[in-house]
């Protein structure tokens, strides 16, 4: 492809070109809503598609080379500041759009990266091309169907809301009709990768054993307590701000696993013990991670996770299953 482009210009057009890439643009962003594509290069932002026909081969040359994804934050809290913060890639992952209810929390993101403030969340849908909710089970039963209708891919974090088998069947079908894509990052446990390759035989038991700190809980007590033991189905519902990984687990081993959660004043960090047994084999993992900042109930691994999913988009291959 590129060298089909190179050929059908004269050498001096040819030296233009790398010339224009040499003057190393920041970004190129095609922006959906106008249907324009704005070029910032050092100090001139070329904006509109009347100077774009002119260098119109030479655009798709730079697409080629620049994968620029538009993201759109619904829910400004914890996760979306981590992600902010640690993400890298800025030059082909630009989060652009920011919606929370409390207006706030969307102001202070937004100038954090110079985003832009929404105050209906309907108002970012066109603009983008992947939506991060990270807000809470209710947002993806109302909002995130709306995303998927307008063929957007999103990230789901708040994936206790999947396990409403209504919701689930629905979000899916829409999906396959506008082929948007349903994101869900493995958050803040490990042995994702195994569960999923393990699924294609047969898995017989799936076990999530969580040990919360108390202040995770807003707890204030001196024993060990067990608060839960049943089914994922049931967990989300009881927590549906701790326990989004049994949601994900059930999802990848297609069973509602089992579910047991301990409040430990003797852990200051929220542990996962996951245990699987199939028909590959077994697998233990554990995971002990550091609470969020300004969020004790979330780990910074699923904020980690979050932004490595995003980051995997814009790469030219796929690591693990
Ligand atoms: N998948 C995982 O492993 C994992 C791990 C941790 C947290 N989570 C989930 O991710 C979500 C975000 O976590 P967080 O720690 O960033 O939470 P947070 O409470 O720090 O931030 C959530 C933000 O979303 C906003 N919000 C909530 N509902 C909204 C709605 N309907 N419309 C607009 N804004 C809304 C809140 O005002 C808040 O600012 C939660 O649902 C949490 O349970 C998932």
């Amino acid at each position: 492809m590129k060298q089909l482009l190179y050929e059908n210009f004269s050498s001096g057009q040819t030296q233009e070109i790398k010339d224009m890439l040499q003057k190393a643009f920041s970004k190129i962003i095609y922006d959906d809503s106008t249907q324009t594509l704005q070029i910032t290069m050092d100090n001139c932002n070329l904006c509109n598609s009347h100077f774009i026909d002119k260098y119109i081969i030479i655009i798709n040359f730079l697409f080629d080379l620049v994968i620029c994804m538009i993201v759109g934050i619904l829910g400004c809290g914890a996760i979306a500041n981590v992600l902010i913060h640690k993400i890298e890639n800025k030059d082909e992952i630009i989060v652009k759009y920011f919606y929370d209810r409390d207006i706030e929390k969307a102001e202070n993101l937004a100038r954090t990266s110079n985003g832009t403030v929404v105050l209906d969340f309907h108002e970012m849908i066109d603009g983008v091309d992947l939506i991060l909710e990270s807000a809470s089970q209710s947002s993806v039963k109302e909002l995130v169907p709306e995303v998927l209708k307008k063929g957007k891919d999103v990230i789901v974090m708040s994936v206790g809301a999947l396990l409403d088998k209504d919701l689930w069947n629905e979000m899916k079908t829409i999906s396959k009709k506008t082929g948007a894509k349903i994101h869900i990052p493995s958050g803040a446990i490990a042995g994702l990768d195994a569960i999923k390759a393990g699924s294609v035989g047969e898995i017989k038991k799936v076990l999530l054993t969580t040990r919360k700190s108390p202040s995770s809980l807003g707890k204030d007590i001196t024993k060990e307590e067990v608060l839960f033991v049943g089914k994922a189905s049931e967990a989300v519902k009881k927590f549906p701000l701790n326990i989004n990984v049994a949601a994900t687990l059930s999802i990848a081993s297609n069973l509602d696993i089992d579910v047991k959660i301990l409040v430990d004043p003797k852990v200051d960090r929220n542990i996962h013990q996951v245990l699987v047994e199939g028909d590959f084999g077994r697998v233990v993992t554990e995971t002990e991670n550091l609470p969020c900042e300004s969020n004790p109930k979330t780990s910074i691994l699923a904020a980690y996770s979050a932004i490595q999913l995003l980051n995997s988009l814009t790469k030219p291959f796929n690591l693990g299953t």
